[in-house]
Order: structure tokens, then C-alpha cells, then sequence
């Protein structure tokens, strides 16, 4: 959430900090700001809701060459022009990502001491302990140092400070930072796509970790202010992958490579029907837990079918929200696996932590490289997806499950299986070419949808209720078919739709059961289904191949996806950048 970027350089920063932020709206659009030198001056312009409200209002031409920006997820205080960040207390002006959980009490001592603050946010709390510990340390990086130590929560943090126009400084804890330099200057950034224009090399920041860069320089030091020599990292993939390349919205555009996601993951780890030596086998576990938040927890259940079936060792799916404060029983033969695509989400990484500490090994399954999960994890795998940019997973997703997938047999030693992947990137390209807008059509005007299935299509109904809430704001549930008698088919009305996944032959004949039981109450059903269905009690039929188990709940979401996107057209939605929600969780 919140994304943060920085330069300093030789060329003008405005245009730079302006594209920056465009490619971190993502993260949040509740407001955009930024702050800039000029005439040895801090200049703060901010305005709600998107960057492009904030273009209208700036001049890129500015003469300025340093400047912060940042666009907000909102979590302290409400989404207006004075709680938008950059927040300026005294010599201080900075933007932050995270939250800080003692702020209250912070700012209830700095009230005390007089200090008069404008904003509800937690932020600018921030600014204030900055400014009031720089009376005493009198240095920039020791005054960061002391107020860091003072904060609980997550923070990335952008700063300049009036006494030192020459360098922008930076520091994080729990959210991502990550630094970069070409030619033409410095940059800090949240992620990646900020500064892709301009360079693919970049450092990471490491937690706790102060960076303090100029035009010409970039400096790291650690928790005792010694100075560190970083690494430094490639971005593979090119801009072209951020770009729209003619799709009119990220959500298609992604939608659109899940054949090539598919298959990049697939070849990553397996070639000519054998696994490579970048699958690493983890037999010599008994029990998996597998934590994740949203989709990515989705992708979690649909694999617990999997690893289930053929490694036969019993796997627990959990949210991360819930994990990492409740009791968990490990013993030494659990596996604790994270699957996330940012790599940054909280509570994923925090559930990570927890098993770690716990003494247990945990694999990651990720999709932005060297992020904070994949670092953090005793093993890490990626999937290869590419960039996702669109807030609602799709490709990532498909990856995912594939991924969950090799890994299961793997573990089971089930190579022959292996065939079972090939061609399957000619399936999803024929499912991703047919045409969902009759189904859209028949959805789009209600307020209210139900999903059945079971097993497996129970845990992909999931997925596919939260891309329809997500894109297309409409309340959808997903139930497993046979717990819909025990009260919610109360709610089936006439004409009611209810979207019925059923995939697995061997309990098709119960879903078909369940579907009836909608039909006798009149619903409107849709049936997605790779079985030779041809009775007559269903409205809409989408069919689908009929492939191995193993390989089979990687293709079946893919409908599920079209038709929330072509249901959000319908209804007008904001379909990349739904309200309310960012792309990378980093908050609690
Ligand atoms: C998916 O469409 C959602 N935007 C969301 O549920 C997401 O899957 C969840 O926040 C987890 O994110 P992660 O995979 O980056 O950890
Ligand atoms: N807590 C800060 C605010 O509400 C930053 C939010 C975030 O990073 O999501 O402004």
C-alpha cells in the first residue's frame, strides 16, 4: 500500500517523480503528493484521489532537481487533501508507507512538548519525532536512527530535511523500499516499475537499514550507522511489460498471458517431461501448512487437493491474518508454505516470521523477485508470471496453481504426471479467446450472485466470487454445493443466478444434485463444467476441456475471470484500480 519515490539528480524531478507515481498507483490512489526544492525552498503540492488530479495541478517544467512523491492508501484518517502525504513538521517533509501502531501515544508526549500537528495520520507523527529528536542529535542520520527506534509498526520512509537539500533519505521497516541511479541521478522507490523508465538495476534496503542519496551517490548504512556495500539486482523483463501494449485494460492484458505465464513456470522447473534441478524436493515433510491472503489463499486451497491426493500427507490452509495470531502445532516434519505474488503482503510475511522463529522451514511461492517474503523464506520458488499490474490476480493466479501443482508431485515422485502439463498453454488461449459477454449480460444487473461447487470447484468458486466482488462490485458467495441447504438457499429467489463449477467426475453426479435443488427454486443457473452434460437443467453451459485432475484446475478459473471483467465493463467499474483496495497489502 502507499507508493513512495525519490530523485535527485541533474534532470528535472518533477516529470520523473510524476512517472514514478503513475506506476506505483497500484499500491493506492486515495491521493497523490509531492515535495520538491526549489530556490532552496520545500514546495508540497497534494491533491485526492488520482495522480491524474495532482498532473493537472503541478508544472513539470518546475526548476527543481530533487523531490519526493507518493500516492496513499489511506489507513490513519480519511482520504483528504490534509491527511495526503508528504507531511511537513518543522525541518522535516517526508512520505511513508506502513503503520505506526503507537503513534497515538507518540503524539499525545509531542503535544506536550507543544508540537501542533494538522493531520489525523499517523505519519505525520513521523515528522514530528524527527524534528524534535534533530534538536538534540543535530544529525540527519542519527536523528533517523533515534526516531526509528522509538516507532512500532511498518514504515518506509522517504525524508528530506531543510538543513540538508544536497540528499534525500530513506529507511524501512516491514514495507519495501528499494534504490536505484542512472546518469542522470538517484531514486528511491517502493517498487521496481518507478524508476523501469530509467534503469533495471537496483539495491534493496534492508530492514532497518538508513540509505542517504545525492545526484551522484548512493550511501547505505546499518543500525550502527556503519557504512554497507550493497548488491546490486537486475530487473528481468523489459518496460514493455508496465505498458498497456493496446489492451484497453491490465486486468485483459493479463488475462491475455496466462498461456505465457503458464508456460514460463512450467518451463522454469520442468523440461522434456522431468523435473529440473531448480525443483528442489521436499519429501521429507508430513504435514504442510500453507498461509496466504485472498487469491493467493485460494490458490492455497485448490492445491490442498493436490498435495492431498497424490503426496497423501495432510495439508491445513490458513489466512494469514488468522495464522499468525492463533495457536499453531508444527512438528518437525511440517513445511510451512507462503504464497504471495507482491512478496510484501503483512500478514503473509509476518506469518512467515512466526514459523521461522518457530524453528519450522518454510517455502515460499512468489512472484516479485527478491521481495520481502521470497527473502525472508528458507526456500523460494517464483513464479513466473511477470509484472502484474492490474489489482485484481489473474495470471498470477493461474501460476500459482501451477506451480502448487509441480511442487505436489515432486514431492509425491509422480514424474510421469509431468506429460499431463504440455499443451496446456493451447487450452488457456482457447478459453481466454472465447466471448463471456452473453454470460456478462445475463449477470451484470443483479446485486446478488451465488457460486456452488465442490472439493476443488469449491476452492476455484472461491476465486472466482472475489473477482466478480473485487472488478465488479457486486456481493457474490461462494459455497460448497452441498452446504447450501443448511440456510443459504433460503436466498434463492426466482431468477437468483448461481454459477455451478463442476469439474471433478467423481462427485459430479452430487453437484448436479445441488444444481437441481437451485432449479426447483427457480434460479438461473450457469454451468461451467468439462462433464458430457446434456440434460436440460441448467441456463447457460460454458464447457471446458476435459483434462487430468493434476492440470485441470489451473484452466477452469479462467471464465470465471472473463466474466467479472466483462461484468465490470458492464457496470462501468474502475476495473484495474477497484475502490477501496491496492495491489500490495503491506498493512495490517
Ligand atoms: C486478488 O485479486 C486480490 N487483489 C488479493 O486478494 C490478493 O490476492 C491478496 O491481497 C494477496 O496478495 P499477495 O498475493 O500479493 O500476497
Ligand atoms: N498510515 C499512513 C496513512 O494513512 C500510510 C498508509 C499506507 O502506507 O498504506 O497515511
Amino acid at each position: 500500500m502507499c507508493g513512495i519515490i525519490g530523485y535527485i539528480g541533474k534532470d528535472k524531478a518533477l516529470p520523473r517523480i510524476l512517472s514514478g507515481l503513475k506506476s506505483l498507483e497500484y499500491r493506492g490512489y486515495d491521493s497523490a503528493g509531492i515535495a520538491y526544492v526549489k530556490n532552496k525552498k520545500i514546495i508540497v503540492q497534494k491533491e485526492v484521489g488520482r495522480i491524474s488530479n495532482l498532473e493537472k495541478k503541478i508544472n513539470l517544467e518546475e526548476d527543481t532537481y530533487m523531490g519526493i512523491g507518493h500516492t496513499r492508501w489511506a489507513t490513519h484518517g480519511e482520504a483528504n487533501k490534509i491527511n495526503s502525504h508528504p507531511h511537513t513538521l518543522g525541518k522535516f517533509t517526508i512520505v511513508h508507507n506502513g503503520i505506526i501502531e503507537n503513534y497515538q501515544s507518540l503524539k499525545d508526549e509531542l503535544i506536550k512538548k507543544g508540537v501542533k500537528f494538522v493531520s489525523e495520520t499517523d505519519t505525520e507523527v513521523i515528522a514530528a519525532l524527527l524534528n524534535e529528536n534533530y534538536k538534540n542529535e543535530k544529525d540527519i542520520l542519527k536523528t533517523i536512527l533515534k526516531t526509528t527506534k522509538e516507532l512500532v509498526g511498518s514504515y518506509a520512509l522517504g525524508i528530506i530535511c531543510t538543513d540538508d537539500l544536497e540528499h534525500i533519505y530513506a529507511t524501512r521497516c516491514g514495507s519495501p523500499l528499494i534504490m536505484a541511479q542512472d546518469k542522470n541521478g538517484s531514486y528511491i522507490a517502493s517498487d521496481v516499475p518507478a524508476i523501469l523508465n530509467y534503469t533495471n538495476k537496483y539495491y534493496l534496503l534492508e530492514e532497518k537499514e538508513i540509505a542517504k542519496i545525492s545526484s551522484e551517490e548512493i550511501q547505505v548504512f546499518d543500525d550502527n550507522l556503519q557504512q554497507v556495500q550493497k548488491e546490486m539486482h537486475t530487473f528481468e523483463g523489459s518496460v514493455e511489460t508496465i505498458l498497456l501494449n493496446g489492451y484497453e485494460h491490465f486486468m485483459l492484458k493479463e488475462i491475455h498471458e496466462e498461456d505465457t505465464a503458464f508456460k514460463n513456470t512450467l518451463d522454469y522447473y520442468v523440461q522434456n517431461n522431468k523435473f529440473k534441478e531448480t525443483m528442489p524436493d521436499f519429501k521429507k515433510y508430513q504435514s504442510i501448512h500453507i498461509v496466504a491472503c485472498g487469491s493467493a489463499y485460494y490458490a492455497g486451497l485448490v492445491s490442498k487437493y493436490i498435495f492431498e491426493e497424490y503426496v497423501n500427507i495432510p495439508v491445513k490452509v490458513e489466512l494469514a491474518s488468522e495464522y499468525r495470531y492463533q495457536k499453531n502445532f508444527y512438528d518437525s516434519n511440517t513445511l510451512v508454505i507462503i504464497i504471495s505474488q507482491s512478496g510484501e503482503t503483512a500478514d503473509s510475511l509476518a506469518s512467515l516470521k512466526m514459523a521461522k522463529n518457530a524453528g519450522i522451514d518454510t517455502l515460499a511461492i512468489v512472484n516479485v523477485t527478491s521481495s520481502s517474503i521470497a527473502r525472508e523464506a528458507k526456500y523460494t520458488l517464483y513464479t513466473k508470471a511477470g509484472v502484474e499490474i492490474a489489482v485484481a490476480t489473474t495470471k498470477a493466479f493461474i501460476a500459482q496453481v501451477t506451480l502448487l501443482s509441480l511442487v505436489a508431485l515432486k514431492m509425491a515422485q509422480r514424474e510421469d504426471l509431468l506429460q499431463e502439463f504440455k499443451g496446456i498453454e493451447n487450452y488457456i488461449q482457447d478459453l481466454v479467446n472465447r466471448d463471456y459477454l452473453p454470460y456478462a449480460k445475463f449477470l451484470y444487473q443483479n446485486n446478488n450472485i451465488f457460486f456452488i461447487g465442490r472439493g476443488v470447484d469449491y476452492a476455484l468458486c472461491l476465486e472466482g466470487s472475489l473477482k466478480l466482488k473485487e472488478a465488479a462490485y457486486i456481493n457474490s458467495v461462494a459455497l460448497a454445493a452441498g452446504e447450501l441447504k443448511h440456510g443459504t438457499i433460503s436466498l434463492i429467489e426466482d431468477n437468483t443466478p448461481v454459477i455451478s463449477v463442476c469439474t471433478d467426475a467423481s462427485i459430479a453426479l452430487k453437484t448436479i444434485s445441488n444444481i437441481k435443488e437451485v432449479k426447483a427454486r427457480k434460479a438461473k443457473v450457469l454451468l461451467i463444467t468439462n462433464e458430457d452434460i446434456n440434460d436440460n437443467f441448467y441456463d447457460y453451459k460454458i464447457d471446458l476441456p476435459k483434462l487430468h485432475p493434476v492440470v485441470m484446475s489451473i484452466i477452469t478459473v479462467i471464465p470465471m475471470q472473463l466474466i467479472a471483467y466483462e461484468v465490470a465493463k458492464l457496470r462501468g467499474c474502475d476495473i484495474d484500480k477497484p475502490r477501496n483496495l491496492a495491489k500490495s497489502v503491506t498493512v495490517e
